[in-house]
């Protein structure tokens, strides 16, 4: 885990199955973590590219060359992140045969939270009916999912915490300026929950994780409005500053290049080689950049997987969503290493490598 490195003579790594040399740190896992479970939920309504066109100045063609996308999922009016997160989260418990009240930490990611205060992992703590269960909110913008999976297995390797319950929910679409064709097709919005539990044997569970951020960028990406810096006023909701502004090609060039050095870093402190990956699963922002990063990587096309077509970005949602549709289409097995990555604002990173045990999950 993160908190536990040291060097050692060469030995036989039981993750990867081959020598790891001296100068690598090995991370040790005191108290192995798996993810035994993935629950989803997106919005009924489909919104394709060509209705998006009717209303912007843009096309299905321009789309869906320039990002991959097709269409996306959009929430009801009546919809907040917590009401996704909350359907999510009981269909991973439900899968795991595990009551609400078993639950000892629940923490949710979200860039589009249902309010400022309280956290919408209080909402969904309410809605599945895990009362005095502890609950918070991480923000760390499109990284969320991973920052709350490396948080949540901390708990579990110190002891702290049996069982976690960790959910990426967005309602995006509110965070969108629809008047901006520049932000405004890339976006969509659900919700993915995962349970975080002891894993049973050395030979399952999360691996490790590189987590990072570089605050020369947090002008790359953001919502300028709404926080301490400029609290709301009739000034910043006329100038629209209450959205997601985004330098898109600044954020392009960042993602290509640190999913590749993040992966590769990853991977080198477990003492793994890229061509033992299963299963590689990236934050699905823009299939451009999936493509180019998992090609420098060396990862063959057949173990990318995406789901971008048809859902956008759904930010802190999309790595649980690629997880569960991966599953129930039986691309992911026991013992098989699956490598997930995420980026986004601040700007951040994180990704972590896992040993799949059974993964549970409740089939529609
Ligand atoms: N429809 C039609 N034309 C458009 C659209 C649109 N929706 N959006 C932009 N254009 C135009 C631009 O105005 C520009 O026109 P011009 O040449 O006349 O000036 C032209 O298309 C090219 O624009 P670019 O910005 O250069 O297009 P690019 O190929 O870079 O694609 C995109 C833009 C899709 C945003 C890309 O830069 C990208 O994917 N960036 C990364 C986004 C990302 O990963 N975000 C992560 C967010 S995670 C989080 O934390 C929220």
């Amino acid at each position: 885990m993160l908190s536990l490195r040291e060097n050692r003579e060469p030995v036989h790594h039981s993750a990867c199955g081959h020598e790891c040399h001296e100068d690598k740190k090995l991370q040790v896992n005191p108290r192995p973590v798996k993810i035994s479970a993935v629950g989803t939920h997106v919005p009924k309504r489909i919104v394709t590219n060509d209705e998006l066109s009717l209303t912007l100045d843009t096309s299905d063609e321009w789309i869906s060359t320039r990002t991959g996308i097709r269409e996306r999922r959009i929430a009801d009016d009546s919809e907040a992140a917590s009401d996704l997160g909350a359907i999510a989260a009981a269909r991973a418990l439900e899968a795991a045969s595990v009551r609400p009240e078993e639950l000892d930490l629940i923490i949710v990611a979200s860039l589009s939270p249902d309010m400022q205060v309280p956290s919408t992992a209080s909402f969904i703590s309410g809605k599945i009916g895990a009362d005095n269960t502890p609950a918070f909110d991480l923000s760390a913008a499109c990284t969320g999912f991973i920052y709350a999976l490396a948080t949540g297995s901390a708990f579990i390797a110190s002891g702290q915490a049996e069982k976690v319950l960790v959910v990426g929910a967005e309602v995006v679409s509110r965070m969108i300026d629809w008047t901006d064709r520049s932000t405004a097709v890339l976006f969509g919005d659900g919700a993915g929950a995962v349970l975080l539990e002891v894993a049973d044997s050395g030979n399952e569970g999360i691996l490790g994780f590189d987590l990072g951020n570089d605050p020369a960028g947090t002008e790359l990406l953001k919502v300028p409005a709404g926080g301490s810096r400029e609290p709301a006023t009739e000034e910043t909701v006329a100038s629209r500053r209450h959205f997601i502004r985004m330098n898109g090609g600044e954020v392009y060039k960042f993602a290509t290049r640190i999913i590749v050095s993040s992966v590769s870093e990853v991977l080198s402190r477990n003492g793994c080689r890229v061509e033992e990956v299963d299963l590689f699963i990236p934050h699905q922002a823009n299939i451009r950049i999936i493509d180019a990063a998992a090609r420098k990587l060396g990862i063959a096309a057949e173990r990318v997987f995406s789901n971008l077509a048809r859902y956008g970005n759904t930010s802190c949602a999309s790595i649980p969503l690629c997880l569960d549709e991966a599953a129930a289409e039986g691309r992911i097995h026991s013992g098989e290493l699956v490598l997930m990555v995420g980026f986004g604002a601040g700007l951040s990173w994180g990704s972590c490598l896992v040993r799949m045990g059974e993964l549970k999950r409740i089939e529609e």
